[in-house]
This record gives structure tokens, C-alpha cells and sequence, in this order.
């Protein structure tokens, strides 16, 4: 089956919702994204932020107390419960168990945002049709001159089909097809062509490894 269009949006069951990054270190992209934010308060504080891919919590952990609002987006049931665990009591901290390339749950994601934060843009992608949707909701939920951050070694990255980790409904597991979720540059740079989103590269150290750089990429909108 091609890449384009892979027939769905199809249900997340359990099979979908399984373990993720709720144990695991926290990725190079996101640690550099912490530090970038941490390093500019006036980008987060009192701004609403919506976080792709909860993971292990740090970020929310490092930033959502100086947040109006935080939202995190993940299919894995373990992160949804972790984060339940460390921020049921924070009332502007919510997280949904929602495919992000499911347009038909997307109006579980209430308002805009000021900050989206996605260091997996394309990675774990069922299709393109579906990826396209999900940049046309990112686009649209930013506020004006809200930005959007991912990071370069995500961009560079696609998911080979291992079907151990919480992944997403209708993608196909051949692992070839990884090869289809790596957005690349040109990639990148056709999303914000496409969305009239302002690209630049941000060159931003990885804390826990000095002298380690990530870049950062800034969608940002007018
Ligand atoms: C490699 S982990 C990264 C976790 C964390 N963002 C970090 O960088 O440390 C990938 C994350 O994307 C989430 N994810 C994968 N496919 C997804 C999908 N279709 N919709 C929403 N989240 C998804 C996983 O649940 C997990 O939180």
C-alpha cells in the first residue's frame, strides 16, 4: 500500500495504547527544547502550551508551573497514567489520549495555543494525508505569533514499525516504510511554505550533555 493515503483514520485500541516513554530517559530533541524555553521564560510564562507526545513528563515537569495552560497529547496509556499520578491535582494541566493523526478527535483539544511543542512531527505517521492534517491543525490552533518547536533529530527520524510501543492506527509495520515518516528539511521547509509558517534553526545545548547541540526549528506564525 502507498504512503499517501492509508484509508483511515482507524480506532486506537489496546493494541495501539501500549507502554511508551513513560520510563524512558527523555529524548536529546526535548531535553534541548526545555533548555531553549528555560532559557527565554518570557516565551512560556503565562502562555498556553500544547506538548505532542508526553513521554517521561519532564517537560511538564521543568515548565507547567509557570504555565496558563498546559496539554499533553499521547496514545500511550502508561503516560496518561503517569501524568495523571504527577498532575492530577494541577488544574491547568490536562492530558488526552488522542491519535495526533486522527482529525475526527481533534475537537477534544480545546482553543489555541502559544507554544506547540512536537519533536515527532512525521515520525510516527500512518500516511501523508494524515501527517498534512495534522500540520493544517497546528497551523490553524497557533496563536498569532504563536510558534511551533521541533527539533532536528526528530525530523531526521521515522518509526520502523515495532509494534512493542504505543503507536499509531493504520500504520503500516513494514519496516521500510520508516523511510516515509523521515519529514526531512525539504520536508519541513514545505510545511511552513504550505502554512505560511516562519522557519528558522536555532542551534540549543542539551543540558544533561555538555557541549552537546541539538537544533531546534521555529514554525512560527505571523
Ligand atoms: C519517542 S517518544 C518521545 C517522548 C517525549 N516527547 C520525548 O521526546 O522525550 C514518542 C512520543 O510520541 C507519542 N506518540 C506516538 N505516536 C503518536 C500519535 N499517533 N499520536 C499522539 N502521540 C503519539 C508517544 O506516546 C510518545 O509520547
Amino acid at each position: 500500500m502507498l504512503f499517501a493515503d492509508c484509508g483511515g483514520p482507524f480506532e486506537l485500541n489496546a493494541a495501539h495504547t501500549v507502554s511508551s516513554w513513560e520510563s524512558k530517559p527523555t529524548t536529546e530533541a526535548e531535553t534541548a527544547v526545555i533548555a531553549f524555553l528555560q532559557q527565554r521564560p518570557q516565551l512560556y510564562a503565562g502562555k498556553r502550551l500544547l506538548h505532542v507526545g508526553v513521554g517521561n513528563c519532564s517537560l511538564p515537569a521543568a515548565l507547567a508551573d509557570d504555565l496558563a495552560a498546559y496539554v499533553g497529547l499521547t496514545v500511550s496509556l502508561p503516560e496518561t497514567q503517569l501524568f495523571v499520578e504527577k498532575f492530577a491535582t494541577t488544574e491547568h494541566c490536562k492530558v488526552l489520549l488522542v491519535n495526533k493523526y486522527d482529525s475526527r478527535h481533534y475537537s477534544k483539544i480545546e482553543g489555541c495555543f502559544d507554544l506547540i511543542v512536537d519533536v515527532n512531527l512525521k515520525s510516527f505517521a500512518c500516511c501523508e494525508k494524515h501527517f498534512d492534517q495534522l500540520m493544517a491543525l497546528y497551523a490553524e490552533r497557533l496563536n498569532s505569533a504563536g510558534t511551533l518547536i521541533t527539533a532536528e533529530s526528530g525530523v531526521v527520524f521515522g518509526w520502523a514499525g515495532n509494534t512493542n510501543v504505543a503507536h499509531t492506527p493504520g500504520a503500516q509495520l513494514a519496516p521500510d516504510v520508516a523511510a516515509d515518516r523521515v519529514l526531512g528539511l525539504d520536508g519541513l521547509e514545505r510545511v511552513s511554505r504550505s502554512f505560511g509558517l516562519d522557519l528558522t534553526c536555532v542551534p540549543a545545548a542539551i543540558c544533561e550533555a555538555p557541549g552537546a547541540v541539538e537544533k531546534l526549528w521555529l514554525l512560527r506564525k505571523a
